[in-house]
């Protein structure tokens, strides 16, 4: 391998993304500058966060510029180092590119020198391990103050980051309903991960209804992955003084028109409630621990890893738009096949 496959932004994004967005160039393998190092990238982290960048719009990150690489977390191997704190060899979790070869720094977005344990798959650094598995923690544990013996609802819940927080809330005793978008997605959160009820978003009709039938008390944490009408609806499901997580609102990344209206707003009030957004790079400090109790669960048998992996950098464009439409279940991630033809 002497060149550096790369996907870029051909064309900015508006609705839904598409293939014919992204493209593909070949370029030099580039030089490590001093104090920085030469990385292979194993692991694309596919993730809702960089269709915002795709746009042309800053958000809360520089947007992606047009014939720009496409950014992301990627797990990959030290290969040259020009900073003596790291060396060949090592396992890096970083805000790289869709990329076989990206240069970073100890100063790069997230950077962070792993650990990586005998026997644990390194796809699991993007994923349980890494920016989902985390999330789903600081969430539940920092914004949403969880405690045992309360009632959790989840959005997106057979997904990388929901299926998570399902399952880290039933380690904390708590009872887990998950929100989903198909039959088959509920009954997955119920047999494997060991959810108490789900709800399919596509069928229940009246969303508010379905939760309250398995939470007739009504709910204590909302960990809200996806806003919109899902949203508007656990607004009048949730207990006097419950917390609403707001970790991402993926139903309207791919909206043209106006963000879908929230019309129940007024249940702050009434219900005394709290809303609180969080973006986890903030709480950087707080991985460590997450990781460590996450590593032990999954270790130990009691949480279960579901991955949706794509094999190969050229198809990074086509896993990425199947994540954006609900095609995948668990962390959907590409591996980076460096021997293939792209
Ligand atoms: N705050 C942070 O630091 C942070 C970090 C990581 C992720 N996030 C956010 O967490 C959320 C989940 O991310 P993820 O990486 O774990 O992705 P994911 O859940 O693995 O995949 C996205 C899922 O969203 C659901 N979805 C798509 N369109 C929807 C719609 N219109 N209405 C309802 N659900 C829809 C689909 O599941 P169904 O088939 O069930 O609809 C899809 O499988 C995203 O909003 C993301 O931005 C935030």
């Amino acid at each position: 391998m002497n060149q550096n496959r790369q996907i870029t932004l051909l064309r900015h994004v508006q609705g839904n993304p598409t293939p014919e967005h992204f493209g593909y160039v070949e370029s030099p393998i580039p030089e490590p500058g001093e104090g920085e190092i030469l990385i292979r990238n194993l692991y694309f982290s596919l993730e809702p966060a960089i269709r915002g960048w795709l746009e042309g719009k800053a958000n809360y990150f520089e947007p992606i510029p047009l014939n720009g690489v496409v950014r992301g977390p990627t797990v990959g191997r030290v290969i040259k180092s020009n900073d003596p704190a790291y060396r060949e060899g090592d396992v890096i979790f970083c805000m790289n590119q869709w990329e076989d070869y990206s240069v970073c720094s100890v100063e790069s977005i997230l950077f962070e020198k792993l650990n990586p344990k005998e026997g644990v798959p390194l796809s699991y650094y993007v994923g349980p391990l890494g920016g989902s598995g985390t999330t789903a923690y600081v969430g539940l544990h920092e914004i949403g103050h969880i405690k045992a013996g309360q009632t959790v609802v989840v959005s997106a819940a057979a997904g990388a980051t929901g299926s998570m927080v399902g399952q880290i809330a039933r380690m904390r005793g708590c009872r887990v309903i998950g929100i989903v978008g198909s039959d088959e997605k509920a009954n997955m959160i119920v047999d494997e991960f060991g959810f108490d009820g789900a709800v399919n978003y596509n069928t229940a009709g009246d969303i508010t209804a379905a939760v309250m039938a398995l939470a007739p008390e009504g709910v204590d944490i909302y960990f809200d992955n996806v806003g919109g009408p899902i949203l508007n609806a656990m607004l009048l499901a949730m207990k006097v003084q419950g917390r609403i997580v707001c970790c991402g609102m993926i139903s309207d990344y791919n909206r043209t028109e106006n963000p879908n209206p929230i019309t129940n707003l007024w249940e702050v009030v009434a219900r005394q409630l709290t809303l609180q957004g969080f973006l986890l790079f903030t709480y950087h400090d707080k991985v460590p621990a997450a990781q460590a109790q996450l590593a032990e669960w999954i270790a130990a048998g009691d949480i279960r890893v579901a991955e949706h992996i794509t094999r190969g950098i050229a198809k990074a464009p086509q896993a990425f738009c199947e994540l954006m439409s609900g095609k995948t279940k668990g962390k959907a991630l590409v591996e980076v096949d460096l021997t293939e033809e792209a």
